[in-house]
């Protein structure tokens, strides 16, 4: 029924392009998709990104768990199933925010390297830029902000990525940030010397 229906979908092109929205805003837009394990620091360093693409003058969105997963993907759990759309929604959430003009920035587990390469392969080749929240599962454990993995480890959480779920490593990601090694500032300016120097920002 439901592709039935696709057939009649006529998509209408309006006159204002993603070009023009960039130009008006004076830079590029992208995706900055920072995945890692759960407690790696994905969310504050998105954050402390944004606060400084921000007072710079740039238009920037932060989509995480907690804007997500409470929201639009509350329907959704952990299984391999629900990841994948877990992570196709909001591939296609963060390509509209692209067209607007805005450089998104999204922070999730994203375990699996097929969904994450079906995000990248979403929008143009310059527009997803991978980010590797890097850090090792006793770091993130003994962290255990949210008290997770020790729920996780009591078998009171199943499928817990890093203890009985799988994260697979990105192979090729633009960037990689070690935040058990690197301060928070040190990671920011990593990441905000690559936009400069691959000329997002102008
Ligand atoms: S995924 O794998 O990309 O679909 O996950 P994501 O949407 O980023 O959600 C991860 C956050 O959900 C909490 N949580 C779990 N994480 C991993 N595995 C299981 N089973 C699980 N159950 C709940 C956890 O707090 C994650 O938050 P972060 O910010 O990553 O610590």
């Amino acid at each position: 029924m439901l592709t039935e229906g696709k057939k009649f979908i006529i998509p209408h092109k309006g006159k204002i392009k993603k070009e023009d929205r960039q130009k008006l805003k004076g830079h590029k837009s992208a995706i900055l998709w920072f995945t890692g394990l759960s407690g790696s620091g994905k969310s504050t360093l998105a954050h402390a990104v944004e606060e400084k693409l921000f007072e710079m003058g740039v238009h920037t969105y932060v989509l995480d768990g907690d804007n997500v997963r409470r929201g639009i993907n509350k329907d959704l759990g952990f299984s391999e199933e629900d990841r994948k759309e877990n992570i196709r929604r909001i591939g296609e959430i963060s390509k509209l925010f692209v067209d607007a003009g805005i450089i998104v920035l999204s922070a999730f587990i994203s375990p699996y390297r097929r969904d994450r390469e079906f995000v990248r392969n979403l929008v143009e080749k310059d527009e997803f830029i991978e980010i590797y929240v890097k850090c090792p599962l006793e770091v993130c454990e003994t962290r255990d902000v949210k008290g997770l993995y020790k729920k996780a480890r009591e078998g009171l959480i199943k499928n817990f990525t890093g203890i009985d779920d799988p994260y697979e490593e990105p192979e090729n990601p633009e960037i990689v940030v070690e935040t058990d090694k690197e301060p928070l500032e040190e990671s920011v300016e990593k990441i905000i010397g690559y936009l400069r120097k691959k000329g997002y920002l102008e």
